[in-house]
């Protein structure tokens, strides 16, 4: 998509005002830079001219060191599923703060966390902690591996499991490399991925249950593991069609292969997870984010046969080991219980009808703008789409409108909104309907800045 003079301009005009507003972050950025690269230290929130820092984060608000205030649409990358701060989360965090941060042994609450967990996602029988969902998805892996005794792994292309080599793969390609569409090459994401990666993933269009049926069929006996967001986050927090989801559900079955879903974000859609949604059970469920209540967590889990691999009190001692200094640790713990626990399904039916209205409003003011957008998204989940196509996969994105989506990034933190850099968010439990009205006047307000009025 080119550019036009005048969208670009319209571009720097936001960058100004943004500039202008936020001296301190700005000051604070370069100061970064001297001990950091770029200033960064999480791809996911260093943008340009420069991120604002926040200061402190109270329900649904966030307030940045210029003194600036918005209104968080984006949750830390959905996990704070009841706002910053929660007075349960809080008080469940000071109460193991005076019980001591970590211990070289385990603690009740990590049980109580663990049987919660296997109580709500229903394909869960057994879990084991870590502390991110890179990590999750890295031993849902080689757990598929020792379970199969095969090597390889099929994702989908666009889709993000986590910072590790072998999921670092066609997560965004250039779509010269890309290769055929029904039959997508495998594109290592940065330097550093070795090439074993490129050999061992195998890439799947999303949604195209009989392209990426015939992929695994090609590729059965020696494949592992597939593993698939149900609500690709990537992509807008597209949720995948259910027939696609079926078509994997049963071709992993007939092949014994083990499906893993990547639930890191989608666990957010119900009670237990997108699985329960929509009626699908992957062998194996890798979590993250919101089962943290804000702390950092990996979690996964599956079917019984399978986690038996990490058993210490087998004959001859776990099959697979999993080793982590703060595995299960109990601060963690302690948020995580006290946030599952508060998220009844009565919170769970709120967000996603706030979700719904909000999508809906969106879909109203681009339609009557006459902008070439769209939005995705399922239950609390959203995102604001930057192309008139209709998003189903990877290569939907193709048209996106880059400068808009970067007018739109800017626009929203100038408006008082904060999302993440694609313009994806979420609703959390303490985001109001006026909220979602004055959301939906801003993002109009930036569509005629940036020419659409
Ligand atoms: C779907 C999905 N899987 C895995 C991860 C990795 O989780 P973490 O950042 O905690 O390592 C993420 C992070 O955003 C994610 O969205």
């Amino acid at each position: 998509m080119t550019t036009t003079a005048s969208a670009a301009t319209a571009l720097e005009q936001e960058i100004e005002r943004y500039t202008a507003a936020n001296p301190n972050s700005a000051a604070m950025h370069e100061r970064a830079k001297e001990s950091m690269p770029g200033g960064d230290s999480r791809n996911s929130i260093w943008w340009k001219p420069f991120p604002v820092y926040v200061a402190r984060g109270d329900g649904s608000s966030m307030t940045d060191l210029d003194g600036n205030e918005r209104v968080d649409f984006i949750s830390n990358m959905t996990t704070l599923i009841l706002g910053h701060r929660h007075p349960e989360v809080i008080k469940a965090v000071e109460a193991q703060l005076d019980r001591g941060l970590s211990y070289p042994a385990p603690a009740q609450l990590v049980v109580e966390w663990a049987e919660l967990i296997c109580d709500r996602v229903p394909s869960v029988e057994k879990v084991r902690f870590a502390n991110s969902g890179t990590e999750a998805t890295l031993n849902a892996i080689r757990a598929a591996r020792a379970f199969t005794g095969r090597q390889k792994i099929v994702k989908c292309e666009g889709g993000y499991h986590g910072a590790h080599d072998d999921v670092a793969v066609s997560v965004n390609p250039s779509f010269d490399e890309a290769g055929d569409e029904l039959a997508p090459e495998s594109v290592r994401d940065y330097e550093g991925v070795p090439d074993k990666s490129l050999e061992h993933t195998i890439v799947i269009p999303f949604n195209n249950a009989a392209a990426a049926e015939a992929i695994i069929r090609e590729n059965g006996s020696e494949v592992a593991a597939v593993i698939v967001e149900p609500v690709i986050g990537r992509l807008g927090m597209l949720p995948a069609q259910p027939e696609f989801l079926q078509a994997l559900r049963d071709v992993t079955r007939e092949l014994g292969i083990v499906l893993i879903f990547d639930e890191v974000i989608s666990l957010r859609v119900s009670r237990g997870g997108s699985q329960e949604y929509f009626g699908i059970m992957p062998d194996m469920t890798a979590m993250g984010k919101i089962v943290g209540g804000g702390l950092p967590v990996g979690a996964f889990g599956g079917k019984s046969e399978i986690m038996a691999l990490f058993d210490p009190e087998s004959e001859s001692g776990p099959r697979v080991k999993h080793a982590g200094t703060f595995n299960g640790n109990p601060m963690t713990a302690a948020a995580g219980i006290a946030t599952l626990r508060s998220m009844t399904p009565e919170l769970y039916d709120q967000i996603a009808e706030l979700g719904e209205a909000l999508r809906s409003k969106l879909l109203n003011l681009i339609a009557e703008r006459e902008a070439p957008m769209g939005v995705t998204g399922i239950a609390s989940l959203f995102s604001l789409q930057f192309t008139a196509d209709q998003i189903v996969d990877y290569r939907s994105l193709e048209s996106a409108d880059k400068t808009l989506e970067a007018h739109m990034f800017i626009g929203m933190l100038n408006e008082g909104f904060a999302l993440s850099t694609q313009c994806a968010g979420n609703i959390s439990t303490v985001i109001t309907p006026e909220q979602v009205d004055e959301f939906v006047a801003a993002v109009g307000r930036v569509l005629e800045r940036a020419g659409y009025g």
